[in-house]
């Protein structure tokens, strides 16, 4: 009889600026057995997201660090494929947090419970998900677009950027959108509905984006850094809003490394004379308000206003080269692995 094992996928070795294959390591091992209180569940996706990189430094982030040996973290969908626990049934599906493993044991803490048949179980690590939450809440309580104003996100068809936009839509905001390459500029642009896209590739990026917003920037939703950002700050309107979400063009580099002068009190006289108001969050500081979201983006999927695409990777062994390419930006969607069936 064929008894199934268990794999893990371990940080091997902290990474010196972009991930290498060899930083992470495949192993194996029986199957635990839930003890009396616990469950067995048996992964079906596994979420890769940029904040990952952060956890394979020694230096604390917002999330701590994965020790060396470590198994890495990460969002999950998994079944109950066996329960001694009285609130989780066998076959049951729940959101969870097992991180890259295809079997866990968990003693029910913190799971939730996915009903397949109102949307697709994969979605819960999207699009109604931590990263459509993030783009929903940032937006909404610190960007507050209003109607008439212009909006702009990079990583704009990404899980949290295509919130941003098609939500600033939906408040009458114009969505200004950033991505990398024609592909993912005109599904932005004809997909999401978003008002212009500009690809970050193009040689004269800064000035297409200059011209996309003749009235200036309201809203700047920060998710990557960089030349982005460089691009953007001159165009930034008095009393401009900047939701800091997240800087994935710096996550690979070393402490200290950053390029270029230090620009910092140049900025700071802008932030002054323009009143910019700059504010960084996790989303997890709005965890109050995720049944509200989930009620609104759901009812907006339902009536078309809302739309996402997921791009899956097929196949467990395959996470490490798959969250490599995510961090150059080679994923199209929100980058999900299948375990499962
Ligand atoms: N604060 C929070 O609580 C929180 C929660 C979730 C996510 N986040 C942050 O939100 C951002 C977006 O996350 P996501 O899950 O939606 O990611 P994503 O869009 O699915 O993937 C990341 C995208 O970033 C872009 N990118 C990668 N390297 C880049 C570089 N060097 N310069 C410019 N763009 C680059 C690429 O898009 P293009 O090819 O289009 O450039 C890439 O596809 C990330 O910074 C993430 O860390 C923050």
């Amino acid at each position: 009889m064929h008894v199934p094992r268990n794999q893990r996928i371990l940080l091997a070795s902290r990474p010196d600026g972009l991930p290498q294959p060899g930083d992470f390591r495949i192993v194996e091992d029986a199957l635990p057995e839930p003890a009396d209180g616990q469950l067995l569940l048996q992964v079906l996706y596994l979420s890769l997201d940029p904040y990952m990189r952060g956890p394979m430094d020694a230096r604390k982030s917002y999330a701590d660090p994965v020790p060396v040996g470590g198994v890495m973290e990460g969002g999950t969908v998994a079944r109950v494929v066996k329960s001694r626990h009285p609130g989780y049934a066998e076959g049951e599906i729940v959101l969870s947090h097992t991180g890259w493993q295809r079997f866990a044991l968990s003693d029910g803490a913190s799971l939730r419970k996915l009903d397949p048949a109102t949307a697709p179980p994969s979605t819960a690590l999207g699009v109604l998900g931590m990263p459509g939450f993030t783009g929903w809440a940032g937006l909404l309580n610190i960007g507050r677009p209003a109607a008439g104003d212009t909006v702009v996100v990079a990583a704009a068809s990404g899980p949290v950027g295509s919130m941003v936009g098609q939500v600033a839509r939906i408040a009458g905001a114009r969505a200004v959108g950033i991505a990398g390459g024609p592909d993912k500029c005109a599904y932005v642009r004809d997909e999401l509905g978003f008002d212009a896209v500009i690809d970050h590739w193009a040689p004269d990026f800064a000035a297409q984006l200059a011209a996309a917003c003749p009235d200036g920037i309201d809203v700047y939703f920060e998710n990557v850094g960089g030349k982005v950002w460089d691009a953007v700050f001159p165009l930034l309107n008095e009393f401009a809003r900047i939701p800091v979400c997240g800087l994935i063009a710096q996550y690979n580099d070393r402490p200290g490394e950053s390029p270029g002068p230090d620009r910092l009190p140049d900025m700071m006289r802008e932030v002054l004379k323009r009143s910019l108001a700059i504010r960084g969050f996790i989303v997890r500081e709005f965890a109050h308000q995720r049944p509200q979201f989930h009620e609104q983006a759901a009812r907006w999927i339902a009536e078309g206003r809302l739309r996402y695409r997921e791009d899956i990777v097929d196949g467990f062994e395959n996470a490490p080269a798959a969250f490599i390419d995510l961090l150059q930006g080679r994923n199209f969607g929100k980058l999900i692995v299948k375990v499962s069936d």
